[in-house]
């Protein structure tokens, strides 16, 4: 079994080897993002494989069929009337990928030369060069417009309380480097990465930051002995930037996930931490390193509460599925072939036991009270009692 890309794995080993074990997120981080050998960083040349898509690793809904694009097209219009124009409405979608989201929305807005076509501004935040120079192809046709398609480079190219309209993300979470953690005899520890006899290895130590401890207290968990998990401190620390970053207007985030009920419960006392590799799932992160995707769902309870400290309320929380149903995608389908791979495949969204569920959209709003969307209207998997704490600005 492969080590990883030769060169990551000599920058990572040789940190190791100058400071000692890192933190797996530090590890993490390094993996997917290393400013030259990273997995999302690198230029792929022709011996380097696809990342996103079929061909890849592994596929988002983007690659699956326009459908989700048509479904927010729907769904920032209907914003857009609840902001209440005339001004430019500003799309923000952060980790764009291979921009086919951006693609399939823009098509759809401007299948119709209406005001809100005219008014859409749609700003691209990619940290990755060689997602950034895939989004620049797959939206040349956009590009010759002046002003509709930019980039920024991070949230700090976006001003405070700079943007009107919609936030939005599509497993962008997932992708952030998490710190893992294990309940032992004697109290929780972090998982470090160390670097012995050529091989990366995984080792328990204190915890390393006083933040990761005071998230695990407000969870106030009780976990027992072996428990693993994952905790993503940067999802906090990007929800902050992104309310501040609020004026009037929507965050909306699809990801895999759960409520911190959920997601925390001693059901899943292994964590959600997977690796992919060409379609394929793993649980090693230190095999294949800077060539396969890693990944670990998303903690959407804490994004609500940092989002309210911020004044950015819950609208909603529910699943691709009901989000796509919210917003018509029975009629979208309804005009397909029955059973023609186009209508295969915009079903493979909706599924129930697949997409459909594990996909949760967690919609914030600012500047604004009880705002009604269409792709919230239905909440079927999530019983009374989160419908009530929702509704009440928790989830
Ligand atoms: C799993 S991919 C999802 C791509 C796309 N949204 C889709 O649905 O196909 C994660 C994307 O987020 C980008 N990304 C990760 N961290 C980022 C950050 N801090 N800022 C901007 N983009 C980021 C990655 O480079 C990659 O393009």
């Amino acid at each position: 079994m492969s080590l990883g890309h030769p060169e990551l794995v000599a920058a990572i080993s040789s940190e190791i080897t100058r400071n000692g074990p890192i933190p797996f997120v530090r590890f993490m981080e390094l993996a997917l993002y290393h400013p030259q050998y990273g997995y999302y960083m690198r230029q792929p040349n022709g011996e380097d494989h696809e990342r996103i898509g079929w061909s890849g690793d592994f596929y988002t809904s983007s690659d699956v069929y326009p459908i989700l694009g048509r479904a927010l097209a729907a769904q920032a219009r209907q914003m857009d009337e609840l902001v209440g124009g005339p001004t430019p409405f500003m799309i923000i979608e952060m980790g764009a990928g291979k921009g086919f989201l951006a693609r399939d929305c823009l098509a759809a807005i401007h299948a119709r030369q209406d005001d809100f076509a005219s008014r859409v501004r749609y700003v691209l935040i990619e940290r990755s060069p060689a997602m950034r120079e895939l989004q620049r192809q797959n939206l040349a046709p956009w590009l010759s417009k002046p002003g509709l398609v930019t980039w920024v480079e991070g949230l700090d190219g976006l001003a405070p309380q700079s943007v009107t309209g919609l936030f939005f993300s599509n497993e962008l979470i997932d992708a952030f480097p998490v710190h893992q953690i294990q309940v032992t005899a004697e109290r929780t520890e972090e998982l470090y990465v160390d670097y012995r006899e050529g091989r990366f290895v995984g080792c328990l130590k204190p915890l390393s930051t006083v933040a990761l401890a005071q998230y695990l207290q407000q969870l106030n968990a009780t976990w027992l002995e072996g428990y693993r998990t994952e905790v993503n401190l940067h999802a906090i620390d990007w929800m902050e930037q992104v309310a501040r970053r609020m004026d009037r207007g929507f965050v909306l985030t699809i990801d895999y996930g759960h409520t911190a009920q959920d997601l925390y419960g001693l059901e899943r006392k292994d964590g959600t931490f997977l690796c992919y590799f060409q379609q394929l799932t793993s649980e090693d992160p230190f095999i294949r390193v800077g060539d396969q995707d890693m990944t670990a769902h998303v903690d959407f309870s804490s994004l609500a509460a940092v989002g309210e400290k911020q004044g950015l309320h819950v609208t909603g929380f529910t699943n691709q599925m009901s989000f796509l149903m919210g917003l018509g995608v029975e009629e979208m389908i309804g005009e397909l072939e029955p059973e023609s791979p186009e209508f295969r495949a915009a079903i493979h969204l909706l599924k129930p036991d697949g997409m459909g569920s594990t996909f949760k959209v967690l919609v914030q709003h600012k500047g604004m009270s009880h705002p009604e969307l269409d792709g919230l209207k239905f909440k079927p998997f999530f019983g009374s009692a989160l419908a009530a704490r929702s509704a009440a600005g928790h989830i």
